[in-house]
This record gives C-alpha cells, sequence and structure tokens, in this order.
C-alpha cells in the first residue's frame, strides 16, 4: 500500500438539505490514479470539491496529508473568461506565489506544459478568443504546470480531440510515475481504465468503490 495522501471517510453532502453524496469512502494514496464515475448529477464534481477542500462534507471527514499541494481543474471554468488573459498568462498562474517572482523553473515548467499540450503558438491569443479545446488545454496546462502532490481535474478531456487526449493522459501518467496522485472525473468507461481504482457514483443512494479492472462505466 502507497502513502495516503487523502482520505474520505463515511463522508454526506447536502446542498441546502438535499443529499447529493452519502457514505462515501475512498483512499488516494500517492503515485496511482483514481477517476470518479458516474451519470450527470450523480455527484462526480461535489466529490472532487469536497476533495480539493472547496466544500466542506456534512458528515464525516475529508483529510489530507499535512502539507499536501492539491491542483485542481473544475469543471466549470467560465468565470475566467472575464480577465483579458492571454494563453501564456493563464498558464503562468499556476506558477504564481505571493511576493516571489516567477523564477527560472516556473519559466522552464510553463515552457514544456505549452509544447506539450501543443499551446505555443496560442501563446499571445487571449483566453476567451480561442476554440472550446483550445481553451481546455489551456485550463489542463494551468493545472499540470503546478508543482502539486495531487491533481485532481473534473472531466479534463470531455472537449478534447484523440490526440489532445492521448497528451493528457501521457502527461497525467508522467505525474503519478514521479509520484503525484490523480484524480479525476469522467463519464467516459475508457478513460476510467486508466485508473488505478474507481469510484461509482449513483447519487445519493450509495456508492462503489472498486478496482479499475474489475468496474467499467459509469
Ligand atoms: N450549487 C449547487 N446548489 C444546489 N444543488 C447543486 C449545486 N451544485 C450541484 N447541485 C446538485 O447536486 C447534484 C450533484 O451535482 P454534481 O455537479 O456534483 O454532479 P456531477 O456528477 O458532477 O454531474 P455532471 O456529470 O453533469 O458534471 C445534482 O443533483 C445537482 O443538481
Ligand atoms: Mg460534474
Amino acid at each position: 500500500m502507497g502513502t495516503e495522501v487523502l482520505a474520505v471517510e463515511n463522508v454526506a453532502f447536502r446542498y441546502a438539505g438535499v443529499p447529493v453524496l452519502r457514505d462515501v469512502n475512498l483512499r488516494v494514496e500517492a503515485a496511482s490514479t483514481v477517476a470518479v464515475t458516474g451519470a450527470n448529477g450523480s455527484g462526480k464534481s461535489t466529490l472532487l470539491h469536497l476533495l480539493a477542500g472547496v466544500e466542506q462534507p456534512a458528515e464525516g471527514s475529508v483529510r489530507r496529508r499535512a502539507g499536501c499541494r492539491l491542483a485542481l481543474l473544475p469543471q466549470r471554468t467560465g468565470d475566467i473568461d472575464a480577465l483579458p488573459l492571454t494563453v501564456a498568462e493563464c498558464v503562468r498562474i499556476g506558477r504564481f506565489r505571493p511576493r516571489r517572482r516567477l523564477n527560472r523553473d516556473d519559466r522552464a515548467a510553463v515552457t514544456v506544459i505549452m509544447e506539450r499540450l501543443d499551446l505555443a503558438h496560442l501563446a499571445r491569443r487571449r483566453l476567451r478568443e480561442l476554440s472550446g479545446g483550445q481553451r481546455q488545454r489551456a485550463l489542463i496546462a494551468q493545472t499540470l504546470v503546478q508543482a502539486a502532490d495531487v491533481y485532481v481535474l473534473d472531466e479534463p478531456t470531455v472537449a478534447l480531440d484523440a490526440t489532445s487526449r492521448r497528451h493528457v493522459h501521457d502527461l497525467l501518467a508522467e505525474r503519478v510515475r514521479a509520484g503525484a496522485a490523480v484524480v479525476f472525473a469522467s463519464h467516459d468507461a475508457a478513460d476510467a481504465t486508466l485508473a488505478d481504482r474507481t469510484v461509482r457514483l449513483t447519487g445519493a443512494l450509495g456508492h462503489s468503490v472498486g478496482d479499475a479492472a474489475v468496474h467499467h462505466g459509469p
């Protein structure tokens, strides 16, 4: 068993009293991938928000290893379009730290991730002037350029063509080989087979956790 970075125990969550998740248990280990699957409205995004600390559980606990650095790619990212950001600026944000300039390592990481996600030729374009898939690649780059222990991505490849999807899967696999944990939500049964473990959400009715090799599909 690997080092535990996130632990979800007996978690329940409600929006304004309406139950969304109940009895969710999950361990996320370093150097492993977890897929969160389930139908629309089953609570995938909600569970990812709980993992990232954006929401707090009504019952149970979500524990993060001390000092754990977490990078989140949310499903809804429309707010960022209000900012006049270029693609390069959007990606650099992933490396910002308070009261510190980007250093050589930061700039190198930005260059590499932009090349890997075929964004270099779009560097000066405004985010809101991109196609849906181009924009999604820029946001994935902003997430993956971060030096994190856990990458939490909500349906990262949904708008992407097959080539871009493969690039993202390769990058995620590299992060895992380097010791990070990856948690991603997906409807796609094929995506879930890339994971070491899947959590299948079924609304507030109860959930199953298993091995990706055993549990396919949403
Ligand atoms: N801010 C909110 N306020 C009230 N209810 C919400 C809110 N966000 C989500 N819900 C409800 O919680 C349930 C779970 O939503 P969630 O977004 O977690 O599902 P999901 O599995 O990510 O769905 P999708 O596949 O469509 O992304 C849904 O019934 C949804 O209507
Ligand atoms: Mg969702």
